[in-house]
């Protein structure tokens, strides 16, 4: 599984940082990237799951690794 960050979309609300610090990076402006290219470590997917549902912006989406 991985995460990722539409830059079209962030506002900079921050909450996927505040609710999975381990799988965003946050700039100057708040605005996030997902961390590690994205990818999720094994136990975080819920956390993965919480950050798409608490974006107000609509931001966050899951992206399933291909292979
Ligand atoms: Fe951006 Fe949404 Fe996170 S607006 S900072 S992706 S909570």
């Amino acid at each position: 599984m991985k995460v990722r960050v539409d830059p079209e979309r962030c506002e900079g609300h921050s909450r996927c940082h505040a609710l999975a610090p381990d799988l965003f990076v946050l700039d100057d402006f708040g605005n996030a990237t997902a961390a590690s290219d994205g990818r999720v470590p094994p136990g975080l997917e819920d956390k993965a799951r919480l950050a798409v549902a608490n974006c107000p912006e609509y931001a966050v989406e899951i992206v399933e690794d291909a292979g």
